[in-house]
Formats: C-alpha cells, structure tokens, sequence
C-alpha cells in the first residue's frame, strides 16, 4: 500500500476520492496534520484541528459488493478500539455503528464511502476514514460537538510518538482482519464491545417541525416518554434510535 502524509488538506477521504477519479488503482493510505473541511456523517463536519488529532483515509479495492464493503466500518471500528486499548489499558466500548467511545464521550468516528459500482456489483473501490481526537484542544472542541466530543488524552499529557503508535497499532490490527474480509473474524469482537447490543431501543420517527435540521435535539415530547438514560443516534433525517 502507498503512502502519503501530507501538513493539511480539505479532507483525506475527498482528497482520495479526487485521485481515485482521475485513475489512482493502487492501495492508498493517506494520513494529514489537519484538515480544513474534515467530514463526519450524514453531511455533518469532523472537527480536526493542527496536531491533536490523527485524520487519515484508506482507500482500498476489495474483490467485494457494496454491502460487503460497509464491513471494513466495523472492521476499522474494532481495529482502532484494540489499538487505544493497547496505549490506554482501559477497557474501550464501541457504540452502533463506528463510534469509539471512551468514559461517556465519542473519541472517533470513521467515515466509510464507497467511489463506485461496477455491473457485476462489485465495488471500484471503498475509502475508509478514520478521525481521532487523541489530545483534548486546549482551546475545547467547538460549541456544537462540545456536549458528546472527547479525547483519549488531556491538552497536557502530550506523549513523544503516541500518534505513531497509534497509527501503526490500528493498521496492523486493520489489514491483519481485512485480509480475512470473508471470514468475519471481527464480528465477534465487535459484538463483544458494542454496547448498544442487548439494550432496549426505540426507533422513533423525527419530528416534523425539527426534520429540516438534523442536528436538533429530539423535542420534550419525545423525551418525556424515554428513560433518562437513553441516549440518541441519528439514522436519517425521519428517524432517530434511541438507546
Ligand atoms: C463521524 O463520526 O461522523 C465520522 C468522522 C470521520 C472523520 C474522518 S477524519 C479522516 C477522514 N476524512 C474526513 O473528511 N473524514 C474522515
């Protein structure tokens, strides 16, 4: 697989995407600094600010479909959280479907996207996207994510090579499972951490003043009817689970 690392860039998985349009065919690992316009999910941003965090994107061609493809979600998701358990030794929970979560907050998220179908349904290749938030900013994260953001490590506990460290022990862990793409390995260790598994949860539809804007809070009316403790994680803009 090549590799680039670049200061900055909009972001890893646009920027791959771009040179897989223009005929990039070989395996590509892409990692950046800091990413002017880094991506979340459903079109929402990923804060990545210089130095605190590891943003980075594999683009990779699997001899698979487009659901099949959607497994190397799961796969980076178990990937990543053995490899912070490793640094950390705290035990680390995953919650459905590629959040990493860390003491109540989401420390990372991935970002798969398949570039293209072929006729016979196998994928042109798939980008798999990993952010982490490995220092807390000193600054804080921004207003909107500030509430569910965390980071694996505080602005002071600054450590030579964690990064590093962190990037190798994930990838490692990440081709050892995707050479074994068929066999579903990781499932069983996915299953083990997610603890959204054997939780009662509702799915609920979203409500119609508030669809327009995905990122509102679920009204009173919904939330008087849910256990405290329920949290929410957004499927679309009409429906929400609520865990
Ligand atoms: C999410 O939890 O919403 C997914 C976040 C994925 C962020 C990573 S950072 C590297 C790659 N480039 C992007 O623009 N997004 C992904």
């Amino acid at each position: 697989i090549a590799v680039r690392v670049v200061e900055e860039i909009d972001s890893t998985n646009e920027a791959l995407k771009r040179m897989a349009r223009q005929g990039l065919k070989e395996d590509f690992l892409l990692i950046a600094g800091k990413q002017s316009y880094g991506r979340g999910t459903k079109g929402r941003s990923f804060y990545s600010p210089e130095s605190t965090g590891i943003y980075m994107s594999i683009l990779l061609h699997p001899k698979a479909d487009a659901l099949q493809s959607m497994r190397l979600t799961i796969m980076a998701a178990v990937a990543q959280a053995r490899a912070i358990e490793r640094l950390k030794g705290e035990a680390i929970q995953i919650k459905w479907p590629n959040d990493i979560w860390l003491h109540g907050k989401k420390t990372s998220g991935i970002l798969t996207e398949i570039i293209g179908v072929y006729e016979n349904g196998q994928v042109s290749g798939v980008i798999v996207g990993i952010g982490i938030n490995v220092y807390e900013p000193r600054q804080g994260f921004p207003k909107p994510v500030e509430k569910i953001a965390g980071a694996l490590y505080g602005p002071d506990e600054w450590q030579e090579n964690l990064k590093n460290d962190l990037v190798v022990g994930l990838l490692k862990k990440f081709f050892a499972y995707y050479r074994q793409l068929p066999e579903d390995t990781f499932f069983a260790e996915y299953k083990k951490r997610c603890f959204v598994i054997g939780k009662r949860i509702w799915i609920l539809p979203v409500p119609e003043k508030i669809k327009k804007k995905s990122d509102s809070l679920p009204t009173e009316q919904i939330l008087k009817d849910l256990p405290e403790e329920a949290e929410v994680l957004d499927l679309d803009k009409q429906y929400r689970l609520y865990v």
